[in-house]
């Protein structure tokens, strides 16, 4: 029997090098050791052996079922990976000249936007500044003189998470974290998502604001409104006016909201200015004292202005972007146009 096993190996080996094809490959396999095969037939009958020949039998054959098995394999493998080579060859012309036009992506009209906010405010020698955007009632409100019963809570409708929590509002309680860690004089920007339960053409629940925040001796309002006329020159053109009308934030006094001179009419009066020559397009003020006392500031040595701006809206304005949503719903056809106008650059 050892002799059978012996030349079902050397007949099978002599057999697989000369298949070329995988289904005759698959053919010798049921043939040699598929249930019906000539090895199986043998490893079968091991029963009709006298005992003490069965173990070394057994052995035997098992050994061969396992090379077999093996060169099976690696032939299955050569005959796949020589058939692909082949149909490489046949379908792939590789003298082709590459994929031509490949799209270039460019950077979203938001955050270029942001980036330039920065960076005229950056060359100013400001530092940027961030914090998170799961902020508590404390830093967010209270901190900014906004107690819990303040009614000026009204004009943020808030997210507010199941421990208590919420989502920040506005970039605000960036002031707050950065006045308490550091040491005036401080000088900052500090751009970032912020979260109102708030949505129409104009406003998105989720939206971006720059922060500005000053904190020295001596600083004035002075400062502040020739620091937003820069602003608002190096942002919209070196025409550009601005004005500062009296408003109200908890955490500013005064306060002001600061108007810059219509884009589209240049101030003769147009749609999008409703005709009277002016676009609103940040909020600002003088530090109110009780925000210094929340931080531990002596608010009789050091003054501060602070302002904050939408980038979305100042974004439409600068491109022209009549609905807030195109910025967010990622129509390939609209972010194109910032494509083009990067490539101009
Ligand atoms: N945090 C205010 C808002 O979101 C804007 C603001 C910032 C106003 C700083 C004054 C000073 O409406």
């Amino acid at each position: 029997m050892e002799k059978d096993i012996a030349s079902i190996e050397r007949d099978c080996s002599a057999a697989l090098d000369g298949v070329a094809e995988i289904a005759s490959l698959n053919e010798l396999r049921v043939q040699f050791l598929g249930r019906q095969g000539r090895l199986t037939g043998i490893m079968r009958s091991l029963g009709k052996l006298p005992k003490e020949d069965r173990k070394a039998v057994g052995q035997a054959a098992n050994q061969v079922r396992d090379r077999l098995n093996q060169a099976f394999d690696s032939a299955e493998e050569q005959l796949k990976s020589a058939s692909l080579a082949a149909e490489i060859q046949q379908r792939i012309d590789l003298t082709l000249p590459g994929a031509q036009g490949v799209e270039r992506g460019c950077v979203h009209p938001l955050r270029r936007v942001e980036a330039e906010i920065l960076s005229i405010f950056t060359r100013l020698g400001y530092a940027v500044a961030s914090g998170p955007q799961i902020e508590d009632d404390w830093h967010n409100f209270e901190a900014l003189n906004m107690p819990p019963d303040h009614p000026a809570r009204d004009m943020q409708d808030t997210f507010y998470t199941r421990d208590g929590r919420l989502l920040r509002t506005h970039t605000s309680p960036v002031q707050v974290r950065t006045m308490l860690e550091n040491k005036p004089p401080l000088r900052i920007v500090a751009p970032g998502a912020v979260y109102r339960c708030d949505a129409d053409v104009s406003h998105s629940p989720m939206f971006h604001q720059v922060e500005g925040l000053v904190v020295d001796r001596g600083i004035t309002m002075a400062d502040l409104k020739g620091t937003l006329a820069h602003f608002a020159r190096e942002m919209f053109g070196a025409d550009t006016q601005i004005r500062l009308r009296s408003s109200f934030f908890p955490f500013t006094e005064p306060s002001a909201e600061v108007d810059v001179s219509c884009i589209f009419c240049a101030g003769s009066g147009c749609r999008v200015c409703g005709d009277t020559g002016w676009i609103e397009i940040l909020g600002c003020g003088m530090v109110d004292p009780a925000v210094f006392e929340s931080v531990g500031i002596d608010a009789d040595e050091m003054q501060g202005f602070a302002f904050g701006m939408g980038i979305e809206r100042i974004a439409m304005l600068r491109h022209r972007i009549p609905d807030i949503r195109l910025l967010f719903d990622s129509r390939i056809e609209f972010l194109e146009q910032f494509a083009q106008r990067d490539r101009e650059i």
